[in-house]
């Protein structure tokens, strides 16, 4: 195991998360109108988190994840007077709350996560694209397996206090997609707002726009870095086609098939793979 990395109840973390923080995540107090941005890594976050932090007059903070750092965040987050909306990487049973979900196709997710690994100073060093992929089918990488991240929030699904968005989705009609984003948080957009959301929240925008933002070291998203320079790669659907080989897909949809023969949220990923 790597020094970046540490294992909490059987799950890899980073050693920004310290063990005494994830400990404590019980205690945590939340308000009633705290919303967790909940995702598996490379899921999208930064993306749906601008989505939020551009709707007009919502009176939000967009705080730092909640399992970056040590015990003293938890006074660091009283501190926000405004709505929190919390961003994180964990799995339901550490979170019960008002929730929004973000789900991706895993395929792309693993080439997105491989080439997060490698550039990410934050993470163990990996070699070959082939080495990732084993690592990423045995969950064997921070967070955990991917299957059961997903896995873990299938059974909430239909729960009030839970809206899943997709990255794909998101791609295909943004609009449509940022509207249930600010209905689900209570908020009423013109569609001029709304077209203004899409383009400043568009890839190119985001992209360009990380020397600027990278400014503010209170703007972290993901609990893995704070350098936003590591996040905008290529922000399409289907990049794992350049990726897999014949006989990984092959491995991969054998084992998509096995452990979400039951999940409703799998079904989503049918069209892209
Ligand atoms: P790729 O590596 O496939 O390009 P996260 O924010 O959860 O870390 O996810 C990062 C992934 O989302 C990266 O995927 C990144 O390029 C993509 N992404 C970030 N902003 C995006 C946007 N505005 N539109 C589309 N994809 C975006």
């Amino acid at each position: 195991q790597s020094s970046v990395l540490h294992k909490f109840k059987g799950v890899i973390f980073s050693t920004m998360s310290s063990e005494e923080l994830l400990n404590s995540l019980d205690s945590f107090e939340a308000r009633e109108d705290d919303v967790f941005l909940v995702s598996y890594p490379k899921s999208g976050t930064h993306w749906i988190a601008k989505v939020i932090e551009n709707i007009p007059n919502a009176r939000i903070t967009l705080t730092p994840p909640i399992e970056l750092g040590d015990i003293s965040k938890f006074e660091e987050l009283k501190m926000y007077c405004e709505r929190r909306v919390i961003p994180t990487h964990l799995s339901y049973s550490m979170l019960p709350m008002n929730i929004i979900y973000i789900i991706r196709n895993p395929k792309d997710i693993a080439v997105s996560f491989y080439h997060y690994y490698r550039d990410n100073p934050n993470l163990p060093s990996i070699e070959t694209w082939h080495e990732f992929f084993e690592l990423f089918l045995k969950g064997d990488v921070v967070y955990g397996s991917w299957f059961d991240h997903v896995l873990s929030w299938e059974e909430h699904k239909n729960a009030k206090n839970i809206l899943i968005i997709s990255y794909e989705e998101m791609k295909k009609d943004p609009s449509k997609n940022i509207k249930k984003i600010a209905t689900f948080l209570g908020l009423n957009m013109t569609d001029s707002e709304i077209n203004q959301i899409v383009w400043k929240t568009s890839f190119t925008e985001m992209k360009n726009n990380t020397a600027k933002e990278n400014c503010d070291p209170n703007h972290t998203i993901c609990a893995l870095t704070s350098n936003r320079n590591l996040v905008f790669r290529k922000g399409a659907v289907g990049d794992w086609i350049n990726y897999f080989t014949s006989k990984q897909k092959r491995v991969f949809d054998e084992l998509f098939t096995e452990k979400m023969k039951h999940s409703e949220l799998a079904k989503h990923f049918g069209d892209y793979s």
